[in-house]
């Protein structure tokens, strides 16, 4: 979905200096939420802005940089990530790209878990190599989940709640125009 296309920012009487795309992969759509937050702040920052899923994207022509996000399951980063940076390789390469995570691994009190789900990230993102990239703390909402997952992730005490931290996100969001000098 195309939310912001303007070159001009309405509020802040900007000319906007790039366009981002915002390209993510959601499946209980907290991660689609925090992608739209992101957008939102690249917005405010005086870029223009696409917040688009990854499976969707058809095309990177005209952006400028590319920020990529997925959730973990599993110690795995989604599948359409390894699709996305697969599929759009040799454009990615020429483009300034960064890439989130997002998981309940912040929240897990077992050593190493951020260490593993930041190594899951370096996997999906393949041959890209992001010149920022952040772990976000996501949500987990337990009645998402079926009996069986349920009870596994009761034994192997994986925390559940909503754990997104939005003054991070915004943060990181902001720092971006000029990590990804747009
Ligand atoms: C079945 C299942 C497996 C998960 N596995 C992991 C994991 O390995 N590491 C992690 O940090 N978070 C894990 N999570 C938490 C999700 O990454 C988190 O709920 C995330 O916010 C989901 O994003 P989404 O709502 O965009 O799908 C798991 C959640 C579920 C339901």
């Amino acid at each position: 979905m195309k939310i912001y296309s303007s070159r001009f920012n309405i509020r802040t009487g900007r000319t906007m200096s790039g366009r981002i795309l915002v390209a993510y992969a959601s499946k209980n759509g907290s991660t689609a939420e925090i992608a739209q937050a992101i957008g939102k702040e690249l917005l405010r920052a005086g870029t223009s802005v696409d917040v688009i899923e990854m499976k969707t994207v058809t095309t990177l022509a005209g952006y400028d940089a590319v920020v990529i996000g997925a959730p973990l399951y599993m110690g795995s980063i989604m599948g359409d990530m390894g699709k996305f940076t697969g599929r759009y390789c040799s454009e990615l390469a020429k483009l300034p790209v960064a890439a989130f995570a997002v998981g309940v691994a912040p929240k897990d009190p077992k050593p190493g878990a951020c260490e593993a789900a930041m190594g899951a990230l370096t996997k999906a993102c393949g041959q890209v190599a992001p010149v920022a990239s952040v772990l976000f703390s996501g949500k987990l909402d337990p009645a998402k989940v079926n009996f069986v997952m349920r009870k596994f992730m009761e034994m192997a005490k994986i925390p559940s709640g909503d754990f997104r931290d939005w003054d991070a996100i915004a943060a990181w969001a902001r720092g971006l125009p000029a990590v990804l000098k747009v």
